[in-house]
């Protein structure tokens, strides 16, 4: 792998950087900052070697529409105010941009493309979109570990186009999971949370071999707790899952793993209610589970007490009501607690995760936070990542 900070001579040179600045935003307003902070030393290295910037990120899952309430147009906002610089947002039709319409001003040095993935294209990993982009630019970096996983245009096709290079924090995140991989201390516990069931669900067979308990908590436990036979009401759920279910409970019990998920929830009628706690068998039709219950939080407080190693993707619960935070912010502050007495290891991952820790002031409380997510397990479970793969 190249790294762009070893690169000399980028003196006016044009940079496709690939950003994942997929943050939390609630109405338009960013809600959690950390993956734009975490690119800042990348943007202020091109900006020293004196390049013209054109990055490119999306934000959230548009399908290959324009969608207004996913515009990157906030986001560029706040980068504007954090490097103190004029930062041009652009809506221009990518296959019909010139080379010679960007940076024309001698001043221009950051020209941000709207979100990639108003395009049908870059998730489909198109050749002529990529080649379309890499017309525009010199070099292409990739500074988005957390997107690395998604074989798309503008992570992994684009690499066949152009010189292609590692910015600064995909190489922090790469090192750093390297190192707490291979150091982990045993009883190791893997929590899994959050929305994204098809990202998540398959990932969770490969890893069971290597963790003594897996905590499935977030939307994916609703599919669990269908497959024991529950009622969820209209919760979230993926289809067709009872296959991979399966699966997960035969290697579980082949590799002495505990699989833990919840006995009792916080539920609601809408996702913005007050929670009621119910045990399982109280579900009613028109229920939302939207957090663990009392008995599964302090189920799981046990089991991290008893841990060495601590591995954490995903919230337990619509965290953004703060009625159905509470799971999460248990399991943050006993997984807290722990370290500070450097009883456990502790690493998190994801951009949800993230805004847990950030909310209740834990984020340097863990040994390791990872801005990734998906690409986080699937690095876990040994994968090589096409963004990675195409860098190499
Ligand atoms: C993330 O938030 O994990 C990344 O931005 C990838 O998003 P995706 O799961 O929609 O591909
Ligand atoms: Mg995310």
């Amino acid at each position: 792998m190249k790294y762009i900070k070893d690169q000399e001579n980028l003196n006016e040179k044009r940079i496709l950087l690939r950003l994942d600045l997929n943050v939390p935003l609630k109405n338009g307003i960013i809600t959690d900052h950390t993956r734009i902070d975490k690119i800042l030393p990348t943007i202020n290295l091109l900006l020293k070697k004196k390049s013209k910037i054109l990055i490119v990120s999306h934000i959230g899952r548009p399908k290959g529409k324009i969608n207004k309430n996913l515009s990157l147009k906030p986001i560029c906002e706040s980068l504007e105010n954090k490097i103190n610089q004029k930062v041009i947002l652009i809506n221009d039709e990518i296959f019909k941009l010139k080379k010679e319409d960007l940076f024309k001003n001698p001043e221009d040095q950051i020209i941000f493309l709207e979100n990639i993935r108003f395009y049908k294209e870059e998730e489909k990993n198109d050749q002529n979109f990529s080649k379309q982009l890499a017309k525009l630019v010199d070099i292409f970096v990739n500074d988005a570990f957390s997107c690395s996983h998604r074989a798309h245009a503008s992570i992994s096709k684009i690499t066949e186009f152009l010189p292609s290079f590692a910015g600064l924090q995909l190489e922090t995140e790469i090192n750093a999971l390297k190192k707490v991989t291979s150091e982990i201390k045993k009883p190791v516990t893997c929590i899994i949370g959050g929305s994204k069931i098809s990202t998540k669900i398959g990932v969770i067979k490969n890893l069971i071999p290597k963790f003594d308990n897996f905590i499935i908590v977030g939307g994916m436990a609703n599919n669990i707790l269908e497959y024991k036979g529950k009622q969820i009401g209209k919760s979230i759920k993926e289809d067709n899952c009872e296959r991979i279910i399966d699966d997960i409970f035969k290697i579980a019990k082949n590799h002495t793993c505990s699989i833990i998920y919840p006995e009792d929830v916080r539920v609601g009628k809408s996702m913005g209610d007050e929670a009621q706690i119910k045990e399982l068998n109280e579900i009613a039709n028109d229920d939302l589970i939207l957090d663990i219950g009392p008995k599964t939080v302090n189920k799981i407080k046990d089991i991290i007490e008893s841990s060495e190693t601590i591995l954490w993707n995903g919230p337990a619960g619509y965290f953004e009501n703060p009625n159905f935070a509470h799971g999460s912010y248990e399991i943050a502050k006993k997984i807290v607690k722990k370290n500070k007495n450097n009883l456990i290891y502790s690493i998190a991952g994801g951009g949800d995760t993230i805004a847990v820790l950030n909310q209740i002031n834990a984020f340097n409380d863990f040994n390791f936070v990872s801005t990734a997510g998906g690409a986080f397990l699937e690095y876990l479970e040994g994968k090589e990542l096409p963004g990675i793969k195409a860098l190499n």
